[in-house]
């Protein structure tokens, strides 16, 4: 039994097969990065046309890749949101438009549900362990802490079983992914900024560095992230990095400017996670997302944690379609099946559907 996932919410036109426990036959991937950043973000209606370009190209390398043809695939998985409304919208048709020509069932799948699910994809050369303690988990009734960080949500998930999602904290005001990619332009580093943030912050030691402040919202699960964004700002501004100056951005100042940045916002996730496991008496938690990529917040994880920590491989946690094709397995499992009638929710959030519907 196999499913094929199609993931077309934003940026990445993309097409994943997994079996049903959860290895990674195929996961294709067409970024439009290149083609978004020479606007510093990205533009919805270029977005859904590059979309309508690549679609058939990568769902039928995905196939190839799975060596597999339609009569192995037992589920048509889609994103049908959250997202950006003309992009969801091709991947959406294009689903349907097989299920009606084949006659496989279509299973609509929320893109947040989708970046969790990530942690239980097994692909080759990972432990294949992870998800079988994180099933093991739910089973047991202690539920796993979810940290979602991309583009466009931070948002912390108490997932208490299969499809069973509640939402207990989430950012006020800008999504950490956001974050690194607006401190990133003030900076003068390319989109998108997170793997530029890293990369240059790399360059100088945290005890070198002037630290920014940190943004608690203590008594709460919630996040803000706006203050640390002027805040970058205003030293950059201080600094001279900021408007670009005529001889050149200072590349030391903007290193340890992009280090102070990144140590706060991977402080703030990290402890706030662990917090909120400890309050809900969970035993594992995911961190999924774009911004799971990042390998500082990676290791703070691993060297802070005292639960078992499960982060997707790189190439699974940014968008991707093998976690929309793991998170629609799950459900397909569960008899979730959806009719003509799917539409797009550009405003989905996650918990918003039940459990096994
Ligand atoms: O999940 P994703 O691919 O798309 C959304 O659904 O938003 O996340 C994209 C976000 C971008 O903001 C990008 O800057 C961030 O993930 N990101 C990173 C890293 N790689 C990608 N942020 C920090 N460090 C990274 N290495
Ligand atoms: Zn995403």
């Amino acid at each position: 039994m196999l499913a094929l996932g199609i993931e077309t919410s934003c940026d990445e036109t993309s097409a994943g097969i997994v079996d049903a426990d959860g290895n990674v036959l195929a996961n294709v991937v067409a970024t439009q990065v290149d083609v978004h950043a020479r606007y510093g973000g990205i533009v919805p209606e270029v977005a859904s046309r590059q979309h309508v370009l690549d679609i058939r190209t990568v769902v039928q390398s995905a196939l190839e890749k799975a060596d597999t043809d339609w009569d192995g695939i037992s589920a048509i998985a889609v994103t049908y949101g959250p997202g950006l409304a003309g992009s969801l919208i091709v991947g959406v048709n294009m689903a349907k438009g097989i299920s009606a020509s084949t006659g496989i069932p279509l299973v609509g799948v929320n893109h947040l549900d989708g970046h969790i699910y990530a942690a239980w994809a097994r692909i080759a050369g990972a432990s294949s362990d992870d998800s079988d303690m994180l099933d093991e988990v739910l089973r047991s009734g202690r539920g796993v802490m979810c940290l979602l960080v991309s583009g466009g949500h931070t948002e912390l998930v108490l997932m208490r079983g299969d499809n069973d999602f509640e939402l207990v904290g989430e950012t006020r005001d800008d999504a950490a992914g956001e974050a690194f990619d607006k401190a990133a332009r003030v900076l003068g580093l390319r989109y998108p900024g997170g793997p530029e943030i890293q990369r240059i912050a790399d360059t100088v030691d945290s005890s070198d560095v002037e630290p920014l402040s940190r943004a608690w919202m203590r008594g709460t699960n919630d996040f803000s992230f706006s203050g640390i964004k002027t805040a970058v700002l205003n030293r950059a501004r201080s600094e001279g990095i900021y408007p670009p100056p005529d001889g050149g951005i200072p590349a030391e100042k903007v290193a340890s400017l992009a280090r102070a940045f990144q140590d706060s916002v991977v402080d703030v996730l990290v402890t706030k996670t662990l917090a909120a496991a400890d309050q809900y008496g969970c035993g594992a938690i995911v961190v999924a997302g774009g911004v799971a990529a990042n390998r500082p917040l990676r290791e703070a994880f691993r060297s802070q944690s005292p639960l078992p920590v499960v982060i997707p491989p790189i190439s699974l946690c940014t968008d991707n379609g093998a976690m929309i094709a793991m998170s629609g397995m799950r459900r397909f499992a569960g008899g979730r099946r959806d009719g003509w009638g799917l539409d797009v929710e550009p405003g989905l959030r996650i918990g918003s559907a039940k459990p096994g519907y």
